[in-house]
């Protein structure tokens, strides 16, 4: 394995997370000696989607270690996927002492984590995520679920993982659309940042990437990755189960996307394109409510524009008015009967609870 380029050490509530940002994937002997500095070595159950296999085989390399190969994609987040995880772990005789290895996007960890938090009342857990999302979101901070009744995440747990590694080298087999979503997690971290470090990085990564691939940027690409990491941790080392007002702020832009999602059909918008549209509705609902200063609101929307975001509202796949703002108001988070937003403010960002007959919020789309 490289060497870790960046390390960060987070503590969640009772459970600490590692995380490694280094270029090449971890080998499985390696891997092993982080997860267990001394023998000895209990087994590792790895969990992968079809599409993220090649690169679990690379880690475990000729160990005979049980893997469970799931469907790829969303659709792949149900109970019956937990259970075929448990029941590879089962299978190959694991105890309490499992520990379970995702190698694959935020589908894949979550349910991994999800399995581990519950198999046996509790193995234990590394995220090896192999998208920009997983990577910049998904795979820290604890977040476990499946989908139910076609509702996202409706069950879930909080099982933060002991190590997470983050490779770089295995974002090069990623799909452009992955891409984006990525990139508007990436974006979310750097309205959050109270200094506009990451902000300005940002700013120069699209550069960077206009003039060739995302890797020829310099490092660009880690450095803001490696920062994201540090902001959300710290984000939910302060709130680890959102019971607070802290861990609220990383949903930026959902609250809006997730109305979009909904009022569009589920599928036509990706979850990136709903966020980073989101965000922008974000900028004009706190500049409305005298929040968000002008120069911050255009240049969060000149930021995401330039990533190749819809920024327009309406958003041309949304459905109509009414559609929208039903699902506005049904949205998860709500606090009082209000709906809950997250507002841009001069620095980072701000929790709002706002009626939705209220007239600044009607005007808005
Ligand atoms: N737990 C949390 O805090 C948290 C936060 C954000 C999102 N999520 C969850 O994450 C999920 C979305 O994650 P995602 O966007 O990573 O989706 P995903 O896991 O479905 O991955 C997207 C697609 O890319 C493929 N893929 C993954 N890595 C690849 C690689 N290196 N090369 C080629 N293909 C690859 C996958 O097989 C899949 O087809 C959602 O279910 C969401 O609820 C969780």
């Amino acid at each position: 394995m490289s060497k870790p380029i960046r390390e960060y050490r987070f503590q969640f509530g009772l459970f600490a997370s590692q995380v490694l940002i280094q270029e090449a994937l971890p080998e499985f002997e390696e891997l092993r000696r982080l997860l267990f500095p001394d023998p000895p070595h209990p087994p590792l159950c790895f969990v992968c989607d079809a599409h993220t296999e090649a690169l679990a085989r690379r880690i475990r390399g000729n160990q005979a270690s049980p893997c469970c190969v799931l469907p790829p994609g969303e659709e792949a987040k149900t109970w019956a996927s937990v259970e075929r995880i448990l029941k590879t772990a089962l299978d190959a005789g694991l105890g309490r002492d499992a520990f379970f290895v995702a190698v694959g996007g935020g589908v894949v960890s979550d349910l991994t984590a999800f399995a581990a938090s519950v198999y046996m009342r509790g193995g234990r857990l590394c995220l090896i995520p192999t998208t920009l999302l997983g990577m910049a979101d998904a795979a820290l901070g604890g977040k476990t679920g499946i989908d139910l009744f076609g509702i996202k995440n409706l069950a879930g747990t909080f099982y933060p993982a002991s190590l997470i590694c983050l490779s770089l080298e295995s974002l090069a087999s990623l799909p452009k659309g992955e891409w984006k979503s990525g990139m508007a997690e990436l974006i979310k971290a750097a309205i959050l940042e109270e200094d506009g470090t990451l902000f300005a990085r940002m700013r120069a990564l699209k550069d960077g990437m206009a003039r060739g691939s995302v890797f020829d940027g310099g490092g660009g690409l880690l450095e803001a990755l490696a920062r994201a990491v540090e902001i959300k941790g710290r984000i939910v080392e302060a709130d680890p189960r959102e019971t607070g007002s802290q861990r609220a702020l990383l949903n930026l832009g959902h609250t809006f996307g997730h109305a979009l999602e909904a009022s569009a059909g589920l599928g036509r918008v990706s979850h990136g394109e709903a966020v980073a549209w989101g965000m922008v509705r974000a900028g004009a609902l706190g500049r409305a409510l005298g929040i968000t200063p002008a120069d911050r609101e255009r240049a969060v929307r000149e930021l995401i524009l330039a990533y190749g975001y819809e920024t327009r509202s309406p958003h041309p796949l949304m459905g109509d008015k009414k559609g929208f703002m039903r699902a506005l108001g049904g949205d998860k988070k709500k606090k009082d009967g209000k709906a809950v937003f997250v507002v841009p403010a001069e620095r980072g960002a701000r929790l709002i609870a706002l009626d939705l007959r209220d007239p600044r919020a009607q005007s808005l789309w």
